[in-house]
């Protein structure tokens, strides 16, 4: 088979190395892929240019195209090829819509009695400043629409929520996502990602993973879109991953085919196990980054084969290994408010357990350098979760990088509930 990746980040670099793995897959090509992509086929076409990548998926026999990001998804990408005759594996616009419009997203909850946090939404400061008094603090505050992990403020004074909405409110921080506001409830509880392969009705549950979205460790400074990851989560036992299957993933799959968008990709759910069980943080249309760069390798089936037969309506179970998969996201100096570029990187090898992601590279004549805010992600597979990380570190502390951090602690949540 020919597949064609959507996109350019770690995600996608993982996506692509799973296909390329896959026995049933011949050709992987990117657009517009990356220079570390070494897996794949870069065709140069932007992941906006619907035009080329029908023209090109036509042209070239491509079997199926895999979203990777949000943008292209939440923009009709999907409905887009799907006209011109194309198989594409990423919901249709209308049903990205419940990660691209957080408004859409929690009325959806509300109709279908999917659990999440109390909300209110305002385009008014002045009323979400009456609200957030009316509710005191910790509360949060969110931008509406698109704003890449960055427009969420988790406050804890009343002070800084009313702040808050009024910034994305009047001063546009967040341009178009920002012009009305998203206020709800605090959720106390462990956090945890629960991604699904779905068709239709179909639904395919990967292992869980934990994202760690602040800057810095022990879960402090500034949020941004995911530091590192690890999966499986021992903290959420198997009847609660069950619970919030059929609380949270099944009836919303369920639920957007009866409203007559029907979703095809990965459901991604954001939860928080409050003592009350799984809440909705937020969903999204697609994989998570860096979680798929932990969950991926852990499937043991022809990737290549499963997103083909589940697109035609014949699934198979897929199977998934029993290991644990950690991985530390190498980010440039600056991220993620205005990243360092152009900083060399080491050059490092690649072992069986060790996998390198390029999030945010280039290639130049002696060697990569950083182009984006996050810009590796190095994994390592192993029995228990202690063991990956002790061994991703290891491998860390073996270079220098001059220009680069990251987060030293990932997996503690982890590691303190470990019996
Ligand atoms: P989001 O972009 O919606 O995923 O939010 C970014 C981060 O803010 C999440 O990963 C959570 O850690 C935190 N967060 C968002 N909403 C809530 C909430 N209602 N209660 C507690 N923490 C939240
Ligand atoms: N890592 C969180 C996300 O992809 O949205």
């Amino acid at each position: 088979m020919k597949v064609l990746v959507i996109g350019r980040g770690g995600r996608e670099h993982a996506i692509v190395r799973q296909f390329a793995s896959s026995p049933s897959v011949g050709t992987v090509y990117a657009a517009p892929g990356s220079d570390g992509m070494t897996e794949a086929e870069c065709i140069g076409i932007g992941e906006m240019e619907f035009d080329r990548i029908a023209e090109f998926s036509k042209e070239n026999g491509v079997d199926f195209v895999f979203v990777g990001p949000e943008q292209p998804l939440s923009e009709g990408l999907s409905d887009y090829l799907e006209e011109a005759g194309i198989r594409v594996f990423g919901p249709s616009k209308a049903a990205a819509r419940i990660e691209s419009s957080k408004t859409f997203a929690k009325e959806f909850m509300m109709r279908h009695g999917i659990p999440t946090a109390k909300y209110a939404s305002f385009t008014d400061a002045g009323e979400a400043a009456a609200y957030i008094r009316s509710q005191g603090a910790p509360i949060v505050v969110k931008a509406d629409g698109l704003a890449a992990g960055k427009g969420v403020v988790v406050a804890e004074t009343e002070a800084e929520a009313i702040q808050a909405a009024e910034d994305m409110l009047k001063g546009q921080k967040f341009g178009e996502s920002g012009s009305s506001v998203v206020i709800e409830e605090y959720l106390e509880g462990e956090e945890f990602s629960f991604m699904s392969f779905v068709h239709g009705s179909c639904i395919f549950p990967m292992p869980l993973s934990q994202d760690h979205k602040r800057a810095y460790d022990g879960d402090k400074g500034p949020n941004t879109g995911g530091m590192g990851a690890y999966s499986p989560v021992p903290f959420i036992t198997s009847r609660q991953k069950q619970e919030a299957f059929l609380n949270v993933v099944k009836p919303a799959a369920d639920a957007l085919e009866a409203e007559g968008y029907p979703f095809t990709g990965v459901l991604y759910a954001g939860l928080i196990q409050t003592r009350e069980g799984a809440k909705v943080i937020e969903f999204n249309a697609r994989f998570g980054d860096p979680e798929t760069q932990v969950v991926l390798p852990l499937l043991d089936s022809d990737f290549g084969e499963f997103i083909d037969r589940l697109l035609a309506g014949e699934p198979f179970q897929p199977e998934w290994k029993e290991e644990a998969v950690l991985g530390v996201v190498l980010a440039a100096e600056g991220y993620p408010a205005v990243p360092e570029k152009g900083i060399p990187l080491p050059r490092i090898t690649e072992t069986g357990h060790f996998s390198v992601y390029h999030s945010g590279t280039k290639k130049q004549a002696d060697g990569f350098v950083s182009n984006g805010g996050r810009v590796l992600m190095i994994t390592a597979s192993r029995e228990t979760l202690e063991e990956a990380a002790d061994a991703v570190y290891r491998v860390i502390g073996r270079h220098a990088w001059p220009g680069l951090f990251w987060r030293h602690d990932i997996g503690w949540r982890a590691k303190k509930r470990t019996i």
